[in-house]
């Protein structure tokens, strides 16, 4: 039985973390959940109401991000690795200058000491130099830093599209278990997706035209 830890902080993107779990308990991982407080905010603006209790009770384990003393808190308890997805600004700045002082910073501390796999979503826009600064450090320090990007050329028909491959990219990233992210094998075949895509784009060009009066 392989244990991750999956930290929810509280940037833009809290269905992110909820997909990286569901995904994660579907392919069999005992995950802990450690959740921060902006992030009930977050997954309360960005969700629903009644998010952050579900996805507690989606998780095979739940931390409170104040317990200090939880098995993830120590490097003796072994683990696939870690993903803390949507990373904030501050808690990536927290991890790349190791100010362990709750239980989602310091359970990435100890994935960096561990030499362990730790996956950081990092959400922010625009980047000042701070923001860049804490990601090279993070990453100097053994960090994976993936921003949400979408991937364009999988051509994604929805948002839910895009953030399942986003959350699928990064549980690949651990390497624990078989990929499970959509791949590129050259050109796609035109699909129902593409005309979504064009129909989108020119409704926003006639947007922006009409806007301009032309
Ligand atoms: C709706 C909402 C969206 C936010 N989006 C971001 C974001 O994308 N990136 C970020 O770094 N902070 C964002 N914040 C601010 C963080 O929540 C704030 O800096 C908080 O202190 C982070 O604490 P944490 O790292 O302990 O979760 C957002 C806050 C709210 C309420």
């Amino acid at each position: 039985m392989i244990h991750v830890v999956v930290g929810i902080s509280g940037a833009s993107g809290a269905v992110i973390g909820l997909r990286i779990v569901e995904i994660l308990e579907s392919l069999g991982a005992e995950t802990h959940l450690v959740v921060s407080r902006a992030a009930e905010r977050t997954l309360a603006e960005e969700v629903g109401p009644r998010a952050f209790s579900r996805l507690r009770a989606s998780a095979r384990h739940w931390h409170g991000v104040d317990d200090i003393g939880a098995s993830i808190a120590s490097g003796s308890f072994p683990t696939g690795g870690m993903i803390v997805a949507p990373c904030s600004m501050r808690t990536l700045a927290a991890i790349a200058h190791c100010l362990a002082d709750n239980l989602l910073v310091r359970a990435a501390d100890v994935h960096l000491k561990e030499r362990r796999k730790l996956v950081l979503v990092a959400r922010e826009t625009p980047l000042h130099l701070g923001h860049l600064r804490a990601m090279t450090a993070a990453t100097e320090a053994g960090a994976i830093v993936m921003p949400p990007a979408p991937a364009f050329y999988l051509k994604p028909a929805s948002i839910d599209d895009v953030v399942h491959q986003i959350a699928r990219r990064a549980i690949d990233l651990l390497h624990v278990f078989e990929p499970v992210a959509a791949q590129w094998h050259g050109a796609l075949e035109h699909t129902e997706a593409d005309d979504v895509i064009e129909a989108l784009v020119s409704t926003t060009d006639q947007a922006i035209r009409m806007e301009r009066g032309q």
